[in-house]
């Protein structure tokens, strides 16, 4: 009997595979089209030279943990214990794998925050755990009624993304504080913090649960390098958790992974020691920017875009087919690729509303919205 009767293949995967096959331009999947820092590549190569070949100790190697530590401090002036409350993963992906296992048991309640991203729901099941998914609101920040609602003595965990994919929105100093308030209420209640897009937000500074006490001491908060330095195939990432729960999620993981990729940790512990992540925020502002401005004259309703590099819109106005069906005639007839928000709700709820991603060079998005401004 299958473990997980209701996954198929990822919308991802289908959407990417369409758009390859109909030779659309692919602004479905999250991934960035344009060339990594050549400081970055260079490091690499010169790293390869070295002996870094083989397994690095489980929790990730020494200089890249102090690095990390370091980031963080620098960041969220938030002190992480290298040895201690650190986790280099094979990608924030594995990173809240490991967490959901080590931490979540057979019959605890974990909240999901929908529309959510797919990876959390099979790992809460394959934990024994109970997803309980709770829809955002229609503007896809928190409904902290409904949410505090939902908690009970079973709930273990609420999963939250901030900024969040895939709507793009960051949410406001208010939100951190009722999720305070949710946790100090709540004694058993942990924080799975996905800020994976932590250095993409725009107008404000994203908040992250490193900057707030209450929230430090009861969260796992997890980070991508992927998407901070536009490497998503390298798969690396780490989590951050005080001494106590990073004990248990290190159990987990040295027989889940053992140790990440030794060739990556050490050209990124090299990297870090030159690199400016705040610029991320301004680098894909402009790419934000540009997107928008070149959909103006489209018959596609923008939506907020705070953070990310995704941008939500609602295309009631051009055709009622449900989303699933717009995007793969938006791939098809129209040449682009864009992924339906009803696949990352449990009631496959459809509001008309898809996203697109910006991480593209300029061509590929000017390319892209003159097919999307024709419909
Ligand atoms: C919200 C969110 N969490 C986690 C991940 C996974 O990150 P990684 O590629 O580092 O495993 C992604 C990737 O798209 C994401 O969008």
């Amino acid at each position: 009997m299958s473990k997980l009767p209701n996954i198929g293949t990822t919308i991802f995967t289908t959407m990417s595979k369409l758009a390859a096959d109909s030779g659309a331009i692919n602004l479905s999947q999250g991934f960035p089209n344009f060339p990594v820092d050549p400081k970055l590549i260079s490091i690499l190569k010169e790293q390869v030279d070295e002996n870094v070949h083989q397994y690095m100790p489980m929790a990730g190697s020494p200089s890249l943990l102090t690095q990390v530590s370091a980031l963080i401090e620098k960041n969220y002036t938030r002190k992480v214990s290298p040895s201690e409350e650190l986790l280099i993963t094979a990608g924030a992906t594995q990173a809240i794998f490991t967490t959901i296992l080590a931490l979540v048991n057979k019959g605890d309640e974990v909240i999901i925050l929908d529309p959510s991203y797919d990876c959390y729901e099979p790992a809460i099941i394959l934990a024994g755990g109970i997803p309980i998914r709770i829809s955002l609101n229609e503007d896809f920040l928190p409904n902290w009624d409904v949410i505090e609602k939902s908690v009970n003595q079973s709930t273990r965990m609420i999963i939250t993304n901030n900024p969040h994919n895939p709507s793009g929105r960051v949410w406001a100093a208010s939100d951190m504080e009722k999720l305070e308030t949710l946790v100090k209420k709540n004694d058993r209640l942990l924080v799975l913090s996905d800020e994976v897009y932590e250095f993409i937000s725009f107008e404000s500074k994203h908040l992250s649960a490193h900057e707030s006490s209450v929230l430090r001491d009861r969260s796992v908060v997890v980070s991508s390098f992927g998407k901070t330095f536009h490497i998503t195939g390298w798969k690396i990432g780490y989590a951050v958790a005080p001494e106590s729960l990073m004990e248990e999620i290190k159990k987990v993981h040295q027989f889940n992974v053992f140790s990440v990729n030794s060739v990556a940790q050490a050209a990124l512990a090299k990297y870090l020691e030159h690199t400016d992540v705040t610029e991320l925020g301004a680098f894909y502002k402009e790419k934000r920017d540009l997107f928008r401005n070149l959909m103006r004259s489209s018959r596609f309703k923008l939506l907020p875009c705070e953070g990310t590099y995704f941008q939500t819109v609602d295309y009631s106005a051009i055709s009622q087919l449900d989303d699933v069906e717009f995007c793969k005639q938006l791939t098809t007839e129209y040449g682009v690729a864009a992924i339906p928000i009803s696949v990352f709700n449990a009631d496959g709820d459809d509001r008309k509303i898809i996203r697109f991603c910006f991480a593209k060079d300029e061509q590929t998005l000017i390319q892209a919205t003159e097919r999307l401004c024709k419909i």
